[in-house]
């Protein structure tokens, strides 16, 4: 019989392609997403697919979401914001989530964590693979709050039928998704030493050709439309349950996504190893964004094999070609000017 799939966070970057995966799914009969904004499913194309307010921080929320669902899926996240709001709807969001797929009696959940989970340690091994315990980084609040949902979500599912399907995804890219564009031009603007008042006058300015300093350290990227059919197949129950992380093949530094920008890179030591961390520690007194330096400061590069073997996952695009996409779209966008 055909699925019923029920999303959180169905608008988002990862969730609108998932949802048009889903669209185009045989096994998928009926979806229902829920975030809290108004949208218009009609707008986006949405045949199978409906669309219904609601906060996953209300459980009367969740529970009419999940009624009756075969698979439930939940993205809904705050990746940016300050501790207590992200803290708030990432932990007490996620825990009300995973509770009320338990109690609804949904046979299959699928959760987007993150590479973040395993946290960014000097002695990771290299690449990653799912045995490695993911254990976060106490300094990065993201970090830290994917590890500690991943125990929860293990600590909520014991003892009930519910099979959990936890993908850990690098950083999603290409033409839907700009947060990667977005966060590396708002950093350029926040790492000019002007004053505030200066800083305000540049903001209304065109964006100069920035200089992005490389340590060489080297990225994963992943294209939203093979993470949305990794999970699409995860919904259609193919492959065991469990974690899988999710890459892209391929890797970049931040020199290629100046390159790709239009921008210029400066060659800089790399920091030696875990010092990215202990900085982001400190910078977190003055913003919790500034945390996310730890994430390209200390290399964390993922074996996606597993997810290739148990649920015949193909990604279509390699990291360079992701960039190249993401890069033309925000030049479209006007995310450049
Ligand atoms: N993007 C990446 O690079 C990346 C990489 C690895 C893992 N992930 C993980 O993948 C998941 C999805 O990420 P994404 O990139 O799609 O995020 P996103 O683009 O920021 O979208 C977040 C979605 O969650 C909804 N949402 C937020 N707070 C909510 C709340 N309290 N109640 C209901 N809905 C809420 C948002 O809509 P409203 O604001 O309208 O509610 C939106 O639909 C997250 O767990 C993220 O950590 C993302």
């Amino acid at each position: 019989m055909a699925l019923t799939v029920a999303v959180t966070g169905p608008t988002g970057e990862i969730g609108g392609p998932l949802i048009d995966a889903l669209e185009a799914s045989e096994a998928v009969g009926a979806v229902r997403g829920m975030a809290r904004r108004p949208f218009d499913p009609a707008a986006a194309g949405w045949r199978k697919a409906t669309y219904q307010r609601g906060d996953i921080l209300d459980r009367g929320h969740l529970a009419a979401l999940f009624e009756g669902a075969d698979v439930a899926v939940h993205l809904a996240f705050a990746i940016f914001g300050d501790r207590e709001e992200t803290r708030r709807i990432n932990l007490d969001g996620s825990r009300n989530v995973f509770e009320a797929a338990v109690e609804a009696g949904v046979g299959r959940l699928v959760y987007a964590s993150s590479v973040a989970a395993y946290g960014f340690h000097p002695d990771n091994p290299q690449p990653l693979t799912e045995e490695t315990a993911a254990i976060g980084s106490s300094s990065f609040y993201y970090s830290a709050q994917k590890a500690e949902l991943e125990e929860a979500l293990d600590e909520i599912l014991a003892g009930s039928e519910l099979e959990a399907y936890v993908f850990r995804p690098c950083v999603v890219a290409g033409p839907r998704a700009p947060m990667l564009i977005e966060q590396t031009v708002a950093a350029a603007r926040l790492g000019d030493p002007a004053p505030r008042l200066r800083r305000q006058v540049l903001e209304r300015i065109p964006l100069l050709r920035p200089v992005l300093p490389d340590a060489g350290v080297p990225l994963q990227l992943v294209h939203h439309d093979d993470v949305a059919a990794a999970l699409a197949a995860a919904v259609e129950g193919r492959g065991e349950p469990g974690a899988y992380n999710l890459a892209a093949g391929g890797e970049i530094t931040i020199a290629d996504i100046a390159r790709a920008l239009g921008w210029r890179s400066v060659r800089v030591p790399r920091p030696a190893l875990g010092v990215g961390t202990a900085v982001a520690g400190r910078l977190a007194f003055v913003s919790p964004q500034l945390e996310w330096a730890t994430a390209l400061t200390t290399p964390v590069i993922m074996d996606t094999a597993k997810a290739r073997r148990e649920l015949g996952w193909e990604p279509r695009f390699d990291a360079a070609e992701t960039l190249l996409q993401t890069a033309v779209s925000a030049r479209e966008r006007g995310l450049l000017d």
